[in-house]
């Protein structure tokens, strides 16, 4: 099983926003809904937009470069059913938010088809 690895301390995201962080070779945004975390592959499949430092609405995280939207819980676009990016295990202990990528022999997002 893939080790918990340090995202953020949970003060950095207070609700309602989301923020990027690079770990383990990986772009992970990470997203605080009303004090739940989710964390999601940060490279948005358009053109690799951070999706990070977008717009949080509810759990709906919109790309700052050109609007693709993505559900933060499941990962799904919006409006395509075949885009999806990795939904990552992600808790809160002390403070200090963590991340496990259940997926890390195969990182990178994920197609639906
Ligand atoms: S790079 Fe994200 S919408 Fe274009």
């Amino acid at each position: 099983m893939p080790d918990w690895i340090r995202l953020a301390a949970a003060s950095e995201c207070p609700p309602g926003g989301s923020i990027e962080r690079v770990v383990a070779g990986r772009v992970v945004a990470l997203a605080n809904v009303d004090g739940t975390w989710h964390a999601i592959d940060g490279l948005c499949p358009h053109q690799g937009g951070p999706l990070g430092t977008g717009h949080l609405c509810g759990t709906t995280l919109t790309c700052p470069w050109h609007g693709w939207q993505f559900d933060v819980v499941t990962g799904r676009h919006k409006l395509s059913a075949t885009v999806r990016q990795m939904v990552h295990e992600v808790c809160e202990r002390d403070g200090e938010v963590f991340v496990r990528f259940v997926d890390a022999a195969a990182p990178g997002r994920e197609a639906v088809s």
